[in-house]
């Protein structure tokens, strides 16, 4: 069994895009510029984008933290939005999801502008990724696919499955997977929450992608001897002997399934990490225009 090392890849990813920042900025060009909109004070949301901002000062990105309560209007956001859309210093956007009831959710991705739009959410960016065409990948499925390429693992004829249905990942996991690449090329099953047969579906699995935000819910009888494991979850659980009174715990019972595995990723230090890393690449590449 080997660990993918999720926060050795990602390390290697930000450093190839600090050489990429230190070189625009020798020749005189524009630093990248993310913008993270954070609304309310949910400790995971706030985590994230602490990680986000901390990531592009190590970079060398210019970042800007705009916070509202979570008493904010849809109208006040969305002007925000159109601002930041007009606003040519500023190359991403992202809106940390979720977001409180009174925002539509819906009506905040399609108000980014899809050139700006590093999360890769907007529906022309999800449309253009369906169809193979450049777009911008959501960070999660996008750092997933980088891992994978690092460690060389085959998917030409693998049988993934993938679980959880989510615009964010599950979905569009399960379209990348399948895709005619070096990191797609696979039979792909998408499980959710109405799957029969979930524990027969997954032993017949290759690769699995576990993201359903269920603790532990992936257990050593639903994995096959050799499979790869990909662990997205990363719930905080209730945990008096930790400092800060919660452990952060996967969708997969790490302890039982990876002796079963070829691969498996770690919480944290994999997925988690690889996320980061894909909104970076990301964002450079909404400052280059591409
Ligand atoms: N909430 C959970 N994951 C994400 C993400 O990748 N982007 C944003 N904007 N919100 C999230």
């Amino acid at each position: 069994m080997q660990i993918l090392d999720g926060k050795l890849v990602s390390q290697a990813v930000k450093d190839d895009l600090k050489k990429k920042v230190d070189t625009l900025k020798q020749e005189g060009k524009k630093t990248p510029h993310l913008v993270a909109i954070l609304i309310g004070t949910n400790g995971a949301s706030e985590t994230y984008v602490a990680s986000k901002v901390k990531t592009c000062g190590e970079i060398g990105f210019e970042s800007t933290l705009i916070r509202y309560e979570d008493t904010i209007d849809e109208a006040t956001l969305l002007k925000k939005i159109e601002e930041l859309n007009a606003d040519a210093a500023i190359d991403g956007i992202l809106v940390q999801l979720p977001l409180p009831k009174q925002i539509s959710e819906e009506k905040v991705i399609n108000a980014i502008a899809a050139e700006k739009d590093v999360d890769g959410f907007h529906p022309s960016n999800i449309g253009k990724m369906v169809q193979g065409q450049p777009a911008y990948i959501p960070a999660t499925p996008y750092g997933i696919l980088l891992l994978l390429e690092h460690y060389n693992i085959e998917t030409k004829g693998k049988h993934a499955v993938v679980i959880g249905r989510s615009n964010i990942v599950g979905r569009p996991m399960s379209i990348l997977l399948s895709q005619n690449t070096a990191t797609g090329n696979c039979t792909v099953t998408l499980c959710h929450s109405h799957t029969k047969n979930m524990k027969e579906i997954c032993l017949q699995a290759d690769i699995i992608v576990a993201a359903l935000g269920k603790p532990e819910f992936l257990k050593a009888d639903m994995v096959k001897e050799g499979a790869v494991v990909i662990d997205v979850g990363i719930t905080r659980v209730e945990d008096k002997t930790k400092k800060k009174g919660y452990a952060i715990k996967g969708d997969v019972d790490f302890e039982a399934v990876a002796p079963k595995c070829s691969y498996i990723t770690p919480v944290p230090g994999g997925v988690g990490a690889m996320t980061i890393a894909a909104l970076m690449k990301n964002t450079l590449l909404a400052a280059e225009g591409k």
